[in-house]
């Protein structure tokens, strides 16, 4: 079942990515596009006089933005909880937006998909409630999403997929959009594209006549229309039957001189044609005219044609020329027409029989140089090449992926030399300082005890785990969970950064025990610690010296490290008898071993009156015992080990305290009980470190 839900959970998410990232790209590399479809809504509403057309410029870089960058976060699965819950978000206002356009009609096409691919207001409704199911199954459980890249890259891939669609969408503002949807692309014959073909489809229409007579309305058609002693009130006409519609069939040129319909004349000119495509004279960039004008004087001397067109007043046209000193001929045509043949204002279209050979965004027009034979020998002059679409879809993807899969390459290469460089280092401390005292490990470990089910117990450990590779803690951090959670925690930790360890282990190697759970079995799940001899077991199940002994010979045999507990019940310390108690623990079960095996051994004093009880030891008392600890470890193992062994509090450590306590000099850390159990808890103890 669990599985099941897995792989729905992630094919939701992968229709959602690929969506989003389509989507956004589509609308990122044509933002003026975009920003025309936020006009439609807006004006839909009545307010595109009121926004400025800086605003629905950058909303729609933004949109195109935040589309794509949720895509690929879907895709890479990265910040799952986050991402997930943005996505629910703005699917569900999207949805609520194409229930109205669905219900009112405000506008014919949605724009979801830029001009890639038009859908029916009726086919966005359908689409859009399957992807916000999609996006409410991916929001339920966001950890079902499968991770494609590390956690402790994800920055980088958050970071380039904004950048990117940002750069992507700035370049095709400069430029023109990386992929022309439109119907008038190069290669495209506007005249051939007008043209409805013989025997096509005409479109039907149908007349309602609304008719008065003493005071009775009715409704008639041109079949039963009536005789004159009915009075005409209204009329309305509907399609019945759309017909074959061309896909050039707004385009007509007026003279802006003679008003005299053109089009026919440019369009089948046997040669060369440049049309400079300005919409609207008054809002065109007027930066580049010297080019323009240069082009126009080419287009004279090699007797190519050269027109203006724009849907501008007189009064704007007179201003261009004075500005510009524009000496070419200006005609006129639609605003919209004129938007949609080229998105840049002004654009320069080259015509080769009425086959559009050549676009230019005013930014990048042919320069002098380029322009120094007639056209006909020039590579400007001849119909480009177009690779096909699939390979420069594959472009854009590489193009995309390449740079990504270096810079991560580049990250793990940069992490591995810094912790080189960081080897490096402490071996030349060591090396100068070798009589000196070496660092010893900071550790903050937890200790869940009998306390979460697996589920809870797998959740909790990669929320902790997530908030410390975002966050790199300043010391060792171990959690020990109970054995049924340690090989699913196994697969959730990034054991670079949290380690894990059992509770407990048998203190027999192997056979029939019925219930144990061998040192082997434990480090098998991918574990590499093991509390020992903590005093819950000592009291519970009546762990002795000798017991414990041998559990900590066999944890080290099979390459545990482990957590050993130390400490007194509070009548011992009333009669102060701790450290006795203490030595007393260490010398049965610990200090029987050698130098070597000792450097795998972490000590925790916990005093049994501080577990669980919310009463922490002071630091002082704290701090008293471990420096005797340390002391009795340097009598058996020296000096230097001692001066190498991580020491830890443990009872009722909290957030709160803990950074007074790990200010002690002997004070290395900590074995938390209760405050593992939150990973704010806990996280609040490690941050202790970084105070
Ligand atoms: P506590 O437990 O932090 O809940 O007091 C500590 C322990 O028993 O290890």
């Amino acid at each position: 079942m669990s599985k099941l839900r897995v792989v729905i959970a992630n094919v939701c998410r992968l229709l959602l990515a690929l969506t989003f990232i389509l989507s956004g790209y589509v609308k990122a590399i044509d933002p003026l596009g975009t920003q025309y479809k936020i006009t439609d809504y807006l004006a839909a509403i009545d307010l595109a006089a009121m926004v400025p057309q800086w605003t629905t410029l950058s909303a729609a870089v933004a949109l195109a933005a935040i589309e794509f960058a949720l895509g690929v976060f879907l895709l890479f699965a990265i910040k799952r909880q986050f991402t997930s819950r943005l996505t629910l978000a703005f699917m569900a206002v999207m949805t609520l937006i194409t229930v109205w356009i669905y219900i009112a009609d405000p506008v014919k096409d949605c724009g979801c998909f830029g001009d890639a691919f038009t859908l029916t207001n009726g086919e966005t409704l359908l689409k859009n409630i399957l992807l916000v199911l999609c996006a409410a199954v991916v929001a339920w459980r966001p950890s079902d999403m499968v991770r494609l890249i590390s956690s402790s890259n994800q920055w980088l891939v958050m970071n380039y997929a904004v950048v990117y669609i940002i750069g992507t969408s700035l370049w095709c503002l400069y430029t023109l959009p990386t992929f022309d949807f439109r119907p008038y692309h190069i290669g495209v014959n506007i005249k051939q594209d007008m043209t409805v073909p013989e025997g096509a489809p005409q479109t039907e229409y149908e007349t309602t006549f609304i008719m008065k007579k003493n005071g009775v309305t009715k409704e008639f058609t041109a079949d039963n229309y009536p005789d004159s002693t009915w009075q005409f009130v209204d009329a309305r006409t509907v399609v019945t039957k759309q017909g074959y519609e061309p896909p050039i069939h707004d385009f007509i040129i007026d003279s802006a001189t003679t008003g005299e319909d053109i089009t026919d004349s440019i369009l089948s000119r046997p040669g060369y044609t440049f049309l400079l495509v300005a919409p609207s004279l008054a809002r065109a960039d007027d930066s580049n005219f010297g080019d323009i004008d240069q082009i126009y004087e080419y287009a004279q001397e090699h007797g190519a044609a050269f027109y203006c067109l724009t849907a501008s007043t007189d009064k704007n046209i007179a201003r261009w020329r004075d500005i510009t000193g524009a000496e070419y001929p200006f005609c006129l045509s639609d605003e919209t027409t004129l938007k949609t043949i080229i998105r840049s204002n002004p654009g320069l279209l080259l015509l080769k029989k009425g086959t559009i050979i050549g676009k230019w965004s005013h930014n990048l027009l042919p320069q002098t140089d380029e322009l120094n034979a007639p056209l006909h020998q020039l590579s400007i002059g001849q119909m480009p090449q177009q690779s096909s679409t699939s390979s420069r879809i594959l472009k854009v993807m590489l193009t995309f992926l390449l740079p990504l899969f270096l810079l991560s390459l580049a990250d793990r290469l940069w992490a591995w030399s810094k912790w080189v460089r960081s080897k490096q280092k402490e071996n030349n401390i060591f090396q100068i300082f070798k009589s000196k005292k070496k660092m010893r490990k900071k550790i903050v470990a937890g200790n869940w005890k009998m306390n979460l089910n697996l589920q809870d117990g797998v959740a909790l450990a990669k929320e902790i785990n997530e908030a410390l590779v975002a966050e790199k803690p300043n010391c060792d951090v171990v959690i020990c969970t109970p054995f049924i959670h340690l090989a699913s925690v196994a697969q959730v930790l990034d054991s670079t950064v949290v380690g894990l360890g059992a509770e407990n282990c048998a203190d027999k190697e192997k056979g029939a025990y019925t219930g144990e759970v061998s040192a082997e079995m434990v480090k098998s799940t991918g574990a590499q610690y093991v509390i020992l001899g903590h005093s819950e077991r000592r009291q519970y199940y009546g762990e002795t010296a000798e017991i414990l002994k041998e559990k900590v010979d066999l944890a080290l045999a099979h390459g545990l490290k482990v957590i050993f507990c130390c400490g007194e019940t509070l009548e011992e310390r009333e009669a102060e008898k701790q450290n006795e108690v203490v030595k007393a623990e260490l010398a049965g079960s610990v200090f029987h071993l050698d130098a070597e095996a000792w450097k795998n051994i972490i000590i925790a004093y916990e005093p049994i009156w501080a577990i669980g009880t919310g009463k922490t030891a002071t630091s002082d008392q704290a701090e008293e015992m471990l420096a005797y600890i340390r002391s009795i470890v340097a009598e058996k193992y020296g000096q230097e080990a001692a001066e190498d062994t991580s020491i830890l509090y443990g009872g009722s450590c909290k957030a709160s305290n803990a950074p007074e306590l790990f200010s002690k000099p002997n004070i290395d850390g900590g074995l938390i009980g209760g405050a593992s159990l939150k990973c704010a808890d806990f996280k609040g103890i490690i941050d202790a470190w970084k105070k």
